[in-house]
């Protein structure tokens, strides 16, 4: 029997959201170099949103590359853009015939030639509507939330916007998120507890799910255990146990 079976249809989650971390580490018990653990992780992607399609879910969006991870050393990064840049021409055909919509959120860092092949990608699967694939790259939440302000600003010194109509709605709509719920579960691989500079805004009640499987080790089954988890979650919103019970 699979951990499927007690997943809940009506209970799913609209968007999840996933810190892909451990790909080093799982290279480095291999013997192998860092960059062998980003390929396999790229099947990990694959299965993760394959059993988001199957299942229903609206949004996923993956931590590929962090605004922080351009520190790495030049080597990983370029066999990390390489890597993308591979990926992203392999799977067009079957993100359109699985229908699903590429996005990415994420400043403009990217070399260029990455960045003109991610484009052309969100354009082709605009039309696209089963699931929305998010990946954050050369992201991070605090350069998002500066980019919001600076946005919100501009507005008001424009004369669009009055500072008194400045409200959590306008906030979210100035976010590079701003065409998609917030995630109801935030996946973290790796053993590791923390958020990273990821999604920090649109976390507020997002539940938290951290597993010590390495991401290239995490499969479909790995995250159909995530979900369970979050079904058993109760999600209160502030609120008491007998207010949502009732
Ligand atoms: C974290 O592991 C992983 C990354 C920084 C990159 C994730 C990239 C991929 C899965 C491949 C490319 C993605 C797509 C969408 C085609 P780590 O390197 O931080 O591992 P460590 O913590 O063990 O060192």
């Amino acid at each position: 029997m699979s951990v499927k079976d007690e997943i809940i249809k009506e209970k799913l989650p609209r968007h999840v959201a996933i810190i892909m971390d451990g790909n080093g580490r799982w290279a480095k018990s291999k013997g192998s170099e860092r960059l062998f653990g980003h390929k396999r992780g790229v099947n990990a992607v694959r299965q993760v949103t394959e059993a988001a399609v199957e299942l229903g879910i609206e949004y996923l969006t993956l931590y590929a590359f962090s605004t922080e991870n351009w520190n790495r050393p030049k080597l990983e990064i370029d066999g990390l853009m390489l890597l993308l840049m591979t990926s992203l021409e392999s799977e067009l055909k079957t993100f359109i015939n699985n229908d699903v919509r590429l996005r990415v959120i994420g400043n403009d860092k990217l070399p260029k030639e990455v960045q003109k092949r991610l484009k052309s990608v969100e354009e082709k699967t605009a039309h696209c509507k089963r699931l929305t694939l998010v990946l954050a790259l050369s992201y991070s939440s605090r350069w998002e939330i500066t980019n919001c302000v600076r946005e919100v600003a501009q507005k008001v010194s424009e004369g669009k916007l009055n500072v008194a109509d400045i409200n959590e709605n306008i906030v979210s709509e100035n976010m590079a998120t701003a065409f998609m719920p917030d995630p109801e579960l935030l996946i973290r691989t790796s053993g590791e507890q923390r958020i990273s500079n990821f999604l920090l805004w649109q976390i507020a009640y997002t539940e938290l799910y951290f597993t010590q499987t390495l991401w290239p080790d995490f499969g479909k089954e790995d995250f159909y255990k995530a979900l369970v988890d979050y079904q058993g979650r109760e999600r209160r919103f502030g609120k008491t146990s007998e207010q949502i019970n009732n």
